[in-house]
């Protein structure tokens, strides 16, 4: 039997869904900034939202080079393929409406600003590390497919991607999630931070899941080379969301660069 789904149709599935993702980051991000009391965060979201828009146009011209309509009129089998794939109903993407679905339930929640500070990067990250995956699986396919011109457009969406990742850890560990302990504790964000800062940089790997500024956080300026090479910062020694210690996602799609 003939096989309809090839990795070209894998490339294109994987664009459309980058696609709506960060589309429905550009709406969610002003709740984000409009919440976050930190002016470093609310700075970093608002550079971070100037740059998703970037990104999508960065797709629009993928989406392009493909051709107009490629794909629509394929109809019948491949178009029930993408719609399943999609979870039905037009190609929105589900995993990233759950993401922003769950990250505004806690901005809903009873909890103090420096709190909502720690969870408004929680739910950031977990933005993150879903267009990492997205957009390091649809490199790796552009790369495979021998398309240059895809594998670089993604190549500098995943080097941004990457580099607000880690500005997030940064702010988060030893900073925000101090400022948050503090609060929660009742004690003055700020007094209790020298004598706490390097307990809390010591649980890097606490539930919240913000890594350590340690093996995946050298400073050094991310070119398209480390940023292949290197894992999202959460998963440098997590286990937990499946990606390995070992420097890259459990798929290698990350890791294969040149
Ligand atoms: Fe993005």
């Amino acid at each position: 039997m003939e096989t309809m789904i090839n990795l070209n149709d894998l490339l294109k599935h994987e664009i459309m869904d980058l696609y709506s993702a960060e589309e429905q980051i550009i709406e969610a991000l002003p709740g984000m900034i409009d919440k976050a009391k930190n002016p470093e965060l609310k700075k970093a979201l608002s550079e971070h939202l100037r740059i998703t828009e970037e990104q999508k146009s960065r797709l629009d011209k993928i989406k392009q080079s493909f051709g107009e309509g490629e794909g629509e009129e394929e109809g019948g089998e491949k178009k029930g393929f993408f719609s399943r794939l999609f979870g039905g109903g037009g190609e929105k993407c589900k995993g990233m409406e759950g993401l922003i679905t769950e990250g505004e339930k806690i901005m809903k929640a009873d909890i103090s600003p420096e709190d909502l500070d720690a969870a408004i990067i929680a739910s950031a990250q977990k933005i993150e590390h879903y267009e990492i995956a997205g957009y390091g699986t649809a490199r790796a396919f552009a790369r495979q497919l021998e398309r240059e011109d895809i594998y670089e457009l993604l190549t500098q969406t995943l080097n941004e991607e990457y580099k607000a990742d880690h500005m997030l850890t940064d702010l988060a560990v030893g900073k925000l999630n101090l400022k948050a302990e503090n609060a929660t504790a009742g004690i003055d964000a700020d007094m209790g931070r020298s004598g706490r800062a390097n307990r809390s940089a010591g649980r890097s790997n606490s539930s919240n899941g913000n890594s350590s500024k340690g093996a995946n956080h050298s400073g050094k300026n991310i070119s398209s080379k480390t940023a292949s090479k290197s894992s999202p910062s959460q998963g440098s020694k997590s286990s937990s969301n499946g990606i390995s210690r070992s420097g890259g996602p459990s798929n290698g799609n990350y890791s294969k660069s040149n």
